[in-house]
């Protein structure tokens, strides 16, 4: 099948506190978006990708991918607000013939292989997949006064990750759908799910965290440590 691979990283990394797009901080002499990559280069995953960019540092992105993969074009997609608004954008700009797309979040830098290929094949299965890892916390949800509500049963509880692999009419349908209902979510497996898609969980890694604030670089930095040890 057909596939290409769509990296949203267009996000400022708020919550990083960066003064640049969080795809483009250097973690450990490297950009956070050039790790990310290089983890679909070994599985021969980074022809025809496209990037989700903040359009006001598209410049910066082209410097860091010239300088790390010379061989490779990438094709560069402005993002917008939300991760969502991105994500609909790199989907309009697929290859007209693709019919598999991962989307993989750019803040992700350690997806393991198996992860990946698992779920390139549950999509080629299913239709749609994300990979997941089972919750170790026990979860609450609060009501809007901060006290405990409810808590659901662990053993069905998977904390999300990406790659989330879908066949490409099932995740566009499901991305018209959330617009014309003015819905938002933070993934893209959810969109075929509130769609009434089915989607595979695949098994991920606690490896395969997302650099969300300041305490996760320091472990991304400590994971490099050990793999270069
Ligand atoms: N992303 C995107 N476009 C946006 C927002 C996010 O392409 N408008 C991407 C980010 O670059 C990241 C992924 O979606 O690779 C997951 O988003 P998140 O971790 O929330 O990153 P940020 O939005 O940059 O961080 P924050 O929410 O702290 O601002
Ligand atoms: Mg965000």
């Amino acid at each position: 099948m057909r596939t290409q691979l769509l990296i949203p990283a267009a996000g400022m990394g708020t919550r990083l506190g960066a003064s640049q797009p969080k795809a483009l901080v250097n973690l450990a002499g490297t950009p956070l978006l050039v790790h990310t990559l290089r983890n679909f280069q070994s599985l021969d995953l980074i022809r025809d990708c496209l990037i989700t960019v903040s359009a006001s540092a598209r410049e910066a992105y082209e410097k860091c991918l010239a300088a790390a993969f010379p061989d490779h074009a990438f094709e560069l997609v402005d993002g917008g607000n939300e991760r969502q608004d991105s994500v609909l954008n790199g989907l309009a700009a697929l290859h007209r013939d693709t019919e598999l797309v991962i989307i993989h979040d750019a803040a992700r830098p350690f997806a393991p292989a198996d992860a990946i290929r698992g779920s390139i094949d549950a999509a080629g299965e299913y239709g749609a997949a994300t990979v997941a890892i089972p919750a170790v916390d026990t979860v609450l949800v609060a009501d809007e006064s901060g006290f405990l509500d409810n808590t659901p049963d662990r053993s069905l509880l998977w904390a999300c990750q990406t790659p989330q692999t879908f066949r490409v009419e099932v995740i566009r349908a499901a991305h018209d759908a959330a617009r014309r209902a003015g819905r938002m979510a933070t993934d893209d497996a959810t969109l075929v799910r509130l769609n009434g898609g089915r989607v595979k969980l695949v098994m991920g890694s606690p490896l395969n965290f997302k650099i969300t604030t300041p305490m996760d670089m320091k472990v991304a930095r400590c994971v490099l440590d050990g793999v270069t040890e």
